[in-house]
């Protein structure tokens, strides 16, 4: 980590924002820091009173740590703040929706037609039974009906649960079960680099291994839809070959026979809207909870700010819906200020790698909001694909997912914002709900590599190893003489905070409110220089970051040892160049299986890695399988990560005293190499 933090000391360059972006930016007046920090609750209440209630609360905050209830008593409804309230406005007419599918074919939808969409969708789950408090499963490509079936649910009260459409059925099962979904509602297939991801299989095979609470899938056609660009039949025959008349159900025959009319539910502000995955150290995921005002105000006040939403803006957020992001910042911030916004269902280098270029030069996108690994593959690619399009309706970028390198960071300026986007870096979580340290493009200098100060009303902190505050809260202009690294801390509640895990309140107190009692640990370290800009530096713990992705090591332990070849299985997330980490895995193989088997040692390391990837999801196919006899452990016998870390990323062994056996890791490092080499 020493390291990491000199290399980010040495960044002195900084970006003020162009007195023209700051003229007409949605903030300003720097003073909102102090304001804010002033009287916390009342400045959330005044961006709760920028959403539509249909009752007020009576209790703008109610905290008992680590339990938070924001606008105690208000009842809302997430669809209306997202859709209804702008088409009775007068608004409707607006694009709400531009989507382009990977094959190229094009859907637009204004909030009116949005509205009328959502609303058949939503009957279709209220006629399969589908009500208030039950939890829908997601399975689907980035289409329109993704963003369509969240709202449904929404509008009637029902909780999402979106799963990424490149996990496994393996995965899927688990999260199907944890939240003990209704329905599936998934789709044949959806394009990605040019082939067909059989989601509808995938789920098949999930409900194949038992999924007792699920009575119905309903299914969208679209890769199989003849009516579709490049119809692809393999699809659609297996969709003929496998349907389960009673249980599976077209979208198009039971959707669009539904009414228009569909009410919206007033929902209280602490009712579930939605559970969304992610990964856990333990290897089973967590069920991060979001409930309905707080969540909603949060990424109504950072869209508004973070991204200067103006009425003619075209946002292109490029997270999938799998993902926080896709939720806060494809679906619930943007519309619920009125933007349209850009979905992207496939690769960013089909046909070719200028595919992100050519649809920001076709669709005239301002905002882009996209993650340092894609940055870091456009690097590697080269500016002849951004060179090819006109990118000058672009006004502002955005970066998110880890810690984007100061060099990264400035081919994304030069390249991309051609010198004149400011970039807002924004470190947040799944469980915070929406961004918590970020820029706001109209006031703050950035710096490359820092996500800069915390959002007006968040307060975070550095704490120590003993839990001490070695900060004090940021007060914008102050110097604070001297850089400080530590574990970065949230004090007190926001609106947006996670509000608990499902099923497992003890692991969510375990989680995030023991290693520093009296504050929210993101896990997180983070570093403070003498300006008081965040650095963050990172998982504290064993949490890879893949690709953007958090994958737990347990969890691609326990795919490898679930092998019948693995005995025992080490992962580790080794730094690389474009994904910011890549999997390495050590694997002792069972005694005389490779004799017993025939099998090589080069074949057993691929089937490995496929084992893996079907287990989990391709993200977490290992970049590295390293067969071993043994592995470094200490004496109470926990595996020594940092040593295998060590090992994977070429360095010197650090300390070896503490192992039980020190030669152990001396051989693995020359097997490793030869394997390299
Ligand atoms: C973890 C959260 C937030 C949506 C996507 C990931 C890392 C995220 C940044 C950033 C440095 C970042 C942190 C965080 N992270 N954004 N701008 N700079 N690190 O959501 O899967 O819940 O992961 O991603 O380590 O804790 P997530």
């Amino acid at each position: 980590m020493s390291e990491t933090i000199q290399t980010l000391l040495s960044e002195s360059r900084t970006f003020a924002p162009t007195s023209q972006f700051t003229a007409h930016a949605n903030l300003k007046d720097p003073s909102i820091y102090a304001h804010a920090l002033a009287d916390v609750n009342g400045y959330w209440e005044n961006w709760a009173k920028e959403l539509d209630w249909f009752e007020p609360w009576h209790t703008v905050c109610e905290w008992n740590l680590p339990d938070a209830k924001w606008f105690v008593g208000g009842k809302l409804n997430a669809c209306y703040n997202c859709v209804d309230r702008h088409v009775e406005k007068g608004n409707g007419a607006k694009i709400a929706i531009v989507w382009e599918g990977e094959p190229g074919d094009t859907l637009s939808l204004t909030y009116s037609e949005l509205q009328d969409r959502v609303a058949q969708a939503a009957n279709a789950l209220k006629s399969l039974g589908v009500g208030k408090g039950d939890t829908v499963c997601i399975y689907l490509p980035m289409v329109p009906e993704l963003a369509i079936s969240m709202l449904a649910c929404a509008r009637i009260g029902a909780v999402h649960s979106v799963v990424f459409g490149g996990f496994s059925s393996e995965s899927l099962h688990e999260r199907i079960n944890d939240a003990g979904c209704k329905i599936v509602i998934t789709a044949d297939g959806g394009w990605r680099r040019g082939s067909i991801v059989a989601l509808k299989k995938a789920v098949d095979d999930a409900l194949e291994m038992g999924t007792p609470t699920i009575t119905n899938v309903l299914v969208l056609e679209r890769a199989g839809d003849p009516g579709r660009m490049q119809e692809n039949s393999t699809v659609r025959d297996y969709n003929r070959g496998t349907w389960k008349a009673g249980r599976d159900v077209w979208w198009h025959e039971l959707v669009s026979a539904q009414s228009k009319d569909c009410p919206c539910e007033p929902m209280d502000s602490e009712d579930l809207l939605y559970i969304l995955y992610t990964s856990g150290s333990t290897g089973k995921p967590k069920g991060i909870m979001h409930t309905t005002g707080g969540y909603l105000t949060g990424c109504y006040a950072t869209s508004k700010w973070v991204f200067d939403l103006k009425e003619d803006d075209l946002y292109w957020c490029t997270a999938d819906c799998g993902w926080v992001t896709g939720h806060s910042y494809v679906v619930y911030g943007p519309l619920a200020n009125h933007a349209t916004v850009l979905m992207y269902e496939g690769a960013p280098d089909t046909p070719d790698k200028d595919r992100f270029w050519r649809i920001i030069e076709k669709h005239q996108v301002t905002i882009l909001y996209t993650a340092p690994t894609a940055i870091r593959a456009f690097m590697k690619w080269g500016t002849e694909y951004p060179e090819r399009c006109n990118l000058t309706s672009l006004r502002l970028l955005g970066s998110v997912g880890e810690p984007i390198n100061p060099e990264a960071w400035m081919w994304y300026h030069e390249h991309i914002g051609h010198e004149k986007c400011p970039i807002v870096d924004t470190w947040w979580q799944t469980e915070t709900g929406a961004m918590m340290i970020t820029p706001l493009p109209g006031i703050t200098k950035t710096k490359p590599g820092s996500a800069t100060h915390p959002f007006p009303g968040i307060q975070a902190v550095v704490l120590n190893d003993a839990g001490q505050e070695i900060t004090p809260d940021y007060v914008p202009g102050t110097t604070y003489g001297e850089a400080k690294g530590g574990y970065l801390a949230i004090k007190g509640t926001w609106p947006s905070m996670l509000r608990g895990i499902y099923g497992d309140p003890e692991r969510y107190k375990n989680t995030y409110w023991s290693r520093f009692p009296g504050y929210y640990f993101p896990g997180d370290g983070t570093k403070l220089d003498e300006d008081g800009y965040f650095w963050l530096l990172g998982r504290v713990d064993d949490i890879m970051l893949v690709a953007g992705h958090n994958i737990s090591t347990m969890e691609v332990e326990s795919a490898l040892v679930d092998h019948p070849a693995v005995a025992e299985a080490a992962v580790i997330g080794k730094t690389h160049e474009l994904k910011g980490q890549a999997i390495s895995a050590f694997v002792i193989i069972r005694g005389g299986y490779l004799e017993s088997t025939g099998v090589s040692a080069e074949k057993l390391v691929n089937e490995l890695k496929d084992h893996v990837a079907s287990k989990i999801g391709p993200i977490a196919r290992p970049d590295d399988v390293i067969l071993s006899g043994d592995l470094p452990k200490t004496r109470s016998g926990k595996i020594m990560r940092r040593l295998l870390r060590d090992v994977a990323e070429g360095r010197a062994l650090g300390d070896t005293t503490t192992l039980a056996d020190p030669a152990v890791v001396a051989s693995l490092k020359d097997r490793y190499e030869s394997q390299e080499g």
